[in-house]
């Protein structure tokens, strides 16, 4: 069985997904995580597409959820810190608008949901890539509290980017990811929506774990 979350960047859909995981005690998956190890193999291509797809063709990007933890490995090394770079950030959707992409991604993803109770966050996930998912949710934030959000993260690893730096980086990800052609950021029209600038993180994991338990407990 798989939840969904979609939404824009900062929405808070990874982290409300991960604290939900953990009460539920279900799995996680963070789409956008896989799409950032694809963005580390662009930059290591020199953005040198036709290299890229080689490379992407022949390394093997894999993931898990243990501990309280979502770890990204590629080719079995743990590069879990090495995608929440502002250099990766600045890269990964012009990486996720490529189809050949989104086709390996998407391939790896429905492989490994095929077994247990998974929550997964992403962009498309209730439209494109899991359209029977037994629950969607749509989380939205103005962008400002959706920068300040990131700023706090990249902040607590020692990047010392600014507030306007992140809210640009933002603006400019909403607007690739939701006007490219391959499967855009969108709602879907069974998804329920979540605006998450006046909920508190308690708040929105719990609204989103009512509407679950039903569901795994039946
Ligand atoms: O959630 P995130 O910020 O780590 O996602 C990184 C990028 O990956 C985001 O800018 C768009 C892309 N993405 C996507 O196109 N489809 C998904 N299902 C998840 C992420």
């Amino acid at each position: 069985m798989i939840v969904v979350i979609d939404g824009p960047a900062g929405s808070g859909k990874s982290s409300t997904a991960r604290a939900v995981a953990e009460q539920l005690e279900i799995q996680f998956l963070d789409s956008g995580a896989l799409y950032r190890v694809a963005t580390l193999i662009y930059l290591k291509a020199e953005k040198n597409k036709e290299l890229f797809f080689e490379l992407l063709k022949e390394k093997k990007i894999s993931f898990h959820f243990q501990e309280k933890k979502f770890s990204v490995l590629l080719n079995d090394t743990d590069v879990s810190n090495d995608i929440r770079t502002m250099q990766v950030s600045q890269h990964v959707s012009e990486v996720a608008a490529m189809p050949e992409v989104r086709a390996q991604v998407n391939a790896l993803m429905h492989k490994v949901v095929e077994e247990g109770i998974y929550i997964a966050d992403g962009r498309d996930l209730g439209t494109a890539v899991f359209p029977n998912a037994a629950l969607k949710f749509f989380m939205v934030a103005d962008i400002k509290t959706r920068a300040e959000r990131r700023l706090a993260e990249l902040q607590k690893k020692g990047d010392d980017t600014s507030l306007e730096e992140v809210m640009a980086n933002i603006a400019d990800r909403d607007e690739i990811d939701s006007s490219r052609s391959a499967d855009p950021l969108k709602k879907a029209d069974d998804a329920i929506e979540i605006d998450t600038s006046a909920l508190s993180f308690e708040e929105q994991v719990s609204i989103i774990c009512d509407q679950i338990k039903p569901l795994i407990t039946s």
